[in-house]
């Protein structure tokens, strides 16, 4: 058996005041150099994925690509990147969105998405949701069903989750 939930939350590095004075920043280097943490949360983020009936997995940048590549292998299915702008060498679509300083920029080649697929949104961490809603967003307009999203973390007191559903996304987290 794989690591508990618990067990996984404090593989998770907790740095203060990093970006900035007073925030309290999770960061998962830690439970990424860690064999087993690694492969239970993939495990887990696979195990709340397996009956959602996803034909593909949208991973955003960049540590999106990382548990949302793993997630794809384990379901057999595609990978596309939510890209941070400027990085994508064809025309492609952009969605901006709030950051607690300023905006920024995700963007999309919609030629990858068909009108059939049902796609899964991954990330690391879930903080507002506008990150998250910003892929949402670029994908239904590229035609793509989107109704689940997935998060290693989630931070619940930045209300992330509830945006999501305003949406109407499903939030999926293994921590809070
Ligand atoms: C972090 C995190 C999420 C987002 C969550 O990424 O990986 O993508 O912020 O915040 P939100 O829910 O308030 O939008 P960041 O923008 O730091 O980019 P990075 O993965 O390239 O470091
Ligand atoms: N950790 C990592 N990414 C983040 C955080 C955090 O605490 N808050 C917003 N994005």
């Amino acid at each position: 058996p794989g690591l508990s939930r618990d067990e996984l939350k404090q593989l998770v590095r907790t740095v203060p005041d990093f970006p900035s004075s007073g925030i309290q920043f999770r960061d998962i280097t830690t439970l990424l150099a860690h064999g087993e943490g690694l492969s239970a949360s993939v495990d887990m983020l696979a195990g709340m994925a397996a009956d959602l009936g996803a034909t593909k997995v949208a991973g955003i940048e960049a540590r999106g690509f990382i548990f949302g590549t793993a997630l794809a292998l384990r379901l057999g299915v595609g990978f596309v990147p939510i890209r941070k702008a400027g990085k994508l060498p064809v025309e492609c679509i952009g969605e901006d969105y709030a950051l607690e300083y300023g905006e920024a920029r995700v963007e999309l080649d919609p030629s990858i998405i068909g009108s059939d697929d049902k796609v899964l949104v991954v990330d690391d961490l879930l903080a507002t949701g506008g990150t998250a809603l910003a892929a949402v967003r670029l994908l239904r307009r590229a035609g793509a069903e989107v109704s689940h999203a997935l998060f290693v973390i989630d931070l619940p007191e930045l209300g992330g989750a509830g945006a999501l559903a305003e949406e109407g996304i499903t939030t999926h987290a293994l921590i809070d």
